[in-house]
């Protein structure tokens, strides 16, 4: 594919990639809790910004702002001031979440896509699961999920979005999981025992209508972010 490529902003991460993510589409960050994901995501949006971009962090978890930069203010890559200017948090209540798909979908179109941003980190997919029908008030049917997410998913490419989110899965249960073949590049985070140690590595699983570096490639956090 042709498709314009935009740096993660993650040295090596682009090498893996080939020369950065492809723009529009959307990227699921998996693994299971503790791998990294939101790092990876914010030392991805905190380096877009710095660079000019607009970006948005999304949590749909019910955090609230403070909790959220609390966690990253002790990255070299965090920048208050690029917060509200450069980098909008959001944070959408678990009471828009319980209202179902058009509530949802109406607070995104509302609240984060009339900024027109370039890069939007959704953390985490996994909230989405437990959705209802507006109209309906009953739980979803799986195909309803999916329909419901790829019309989400069209809304971000026609605003030519990159979209990162983070996806609550362990790294051996990826190919069951309905998100990576809902997402058009999945990379996995996991964390393996090796002689009494553990390490951390980032493995890209697939990238539609791209190549890209096949492997296990080992990486630290520190106090600089994700480094490999
Ligand atoms: N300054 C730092 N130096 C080294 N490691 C750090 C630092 N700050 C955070 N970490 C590590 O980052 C990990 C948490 O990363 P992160 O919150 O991105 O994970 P996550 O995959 O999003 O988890 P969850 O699923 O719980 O949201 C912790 O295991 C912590 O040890
Ligand atoms: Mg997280």
């Amino acid at each position: 594919m042709d498709g314009m490529r935009s740096p993660s902003y993650i040295k090596k991460l682009d090498d893996l990639l080939c020369g950065g993510l492809i723009k529009p589409s959307c990227i699921l960050i998996a693994g299971s809790c503790g791998v990294g994901k939101t790092n990876l995501c914010m030392q991805s949006l905190f380096n877009a910004a710095k660079e000019g971009e607009r970006c948005a962090y999304v949590s749909l978890l019910s955090e609230s702002e403070t909790k959220i930069t609390r966690a990253m203010s002790s990255f070299t890559f965090y920048d208050e001031n690029l917060i509200e200017d450069k980098l909008k948090i959001f944070s959408i209540n678990s009471d828009v979440v319980a209202k179902g798909d058009f509530a949802i979908f109406e607070y995104i179109n509302e609240n984060i896509l009339k900024d027109k941003p370039s890069r939007v980190v959704i953390d985490t997919m996994n909230v989405l699961e437990d959705i209802e029908s507006t109209f309906d008030e009953r739980p979803f049917h799986k195909s309803e999920l999916r329909a419901f997410v790829q019309n989400l998913f069209q809304e971000f490419d026609e605003n030519e979005i990159l979209l990162l989110a983070t996806g609550e899965i362990p790294a051996s249960n990826i190919n069951e999981s309905i998100w990576s073949y809902i997402f058009d590049t999945v990379i996995v985070l996991d964390i393996q025992n090796d002689d009494e140690n553990n390490y951390r590595y980032l493995e890209i699983i697939k990238e539609r209508g791209s190549d890209f570096i096949t492997g296990k490639h080992k990486f630290t956090i520190t106090n600089d972010g994700i480094s490999f």
